[in-house]
C-alpha cells in the first residue's frame, strides 16, 4: 500500500514496526493525553479543532469527553482518511469534520468558531509558525483556549542519538530522516 510520508511514519517508522512496542508506545501517549490540561477542562458541547492531528490521538480524545464537533486538521490526506475510517467504526462520524490544510492556512475554518484548539508535535514542522499562531486565534472563539506542545529545534537530535541515549528505541521525530 502506498501511503504518504506522514502516514507511513506514523503507521511504520516511528515504531520500527514494532507492534508490542507500538501499544506500549500508544498507551503512553493516551496519558500524555489526558495530563493535558486544556483537553481536561473540556466542556460538553463544545468545539475543538485538532492541527496536525494526525491519527487523532487528541481530537478523539476530545469526542470521549463529550466535544460536540472535533475538527480534524492535517496536511496528510492518508491520515484524514484512517481518522475517517476510525471515526466511523467507532460511531462518531456525526461529530467529525475533516480538514486537508496546513496548520498556517485555516480558512476552511470561520472566524471564532470553535473553543479550543490543540496542537501537539506539529509546530516544528510548520515554518510560518506566526501565521499559524494568527490563524488560531482567528479562529477561536472570545474566551477560547489552545493547548500547544511541541520540541524545539534546538532539542531535536537526530534519530541515531536519541536512539544511544536510551530516549528511544524506534521513533523518529521527522519522517525525511533516514537513520
Ligand atoms: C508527529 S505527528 C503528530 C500527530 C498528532 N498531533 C499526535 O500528537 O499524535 C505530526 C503531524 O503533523 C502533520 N503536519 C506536518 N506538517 C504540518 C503542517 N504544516 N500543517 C499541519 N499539519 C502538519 C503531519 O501530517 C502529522 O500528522
Amino acid at each position: 500500500m502506498t501511503r504518504d510520508k506522514w502516514a507511513e511514519w506514523l503507521a511504520e517508522r516511528r515504531c520500527g514496526g514494532d507492534r508490542a512496542y507500538e501499544a506500549e508506545m500508544l498507551e503512553e501517549l493516551a496519558e500524555v493525553r489526558d495530563r493535558d490540561r486544556v483537553l481536561a477542562a473540556l466542556q460538553a458541547g463544545e468545539t475543538l479543532l485538532d492541527v496536525g492531528c494526525g491519527d487523532g490521538l487528541i481530537a478523539f480524545g476530545a469526542l470521549e469527553r463529550g466535544a460536540a464537533l472535533a475538527i480534524f486538521s492535517d496536511i496528510s490526506q492518508d491520515l484524514l482518511d484512517r481518522c475517517t475510517a476510525l471515526a466511523k467504526e467507532r460511531g462518531l462520524a456525526g461529530r467529525s469534520q475533516f480538514a486537508l490544510t496546513g496548520a498556517d492556512d485555516l480558512s476552511v475554518i470561520a472566524d471564532e468558531s470553535v473553543d479550543v484548539v490543540t496542537t501537539r508535535s506539529v509546530l516544528i514542522y510548520v515554518e510560518r509558525k506566526q501565521t499559524a499562531l494568527a490563524e488560531f486565534f482567528r479562529v477561536l472563539r472570545p474566551g477560547g483556549r489552545v493547548s500547544l506542545s511541541s520540541r524545539s529545534t534546538a532539542s531535536a537530535r537526530t534519530t541515531g542519538e536519541r536512539r544511544a541515549s536510551g530516549a528511544i528505541r524506534w521513533t523518529a521525530c521527522d519522517p525525511s530522516e533516514t537513520s
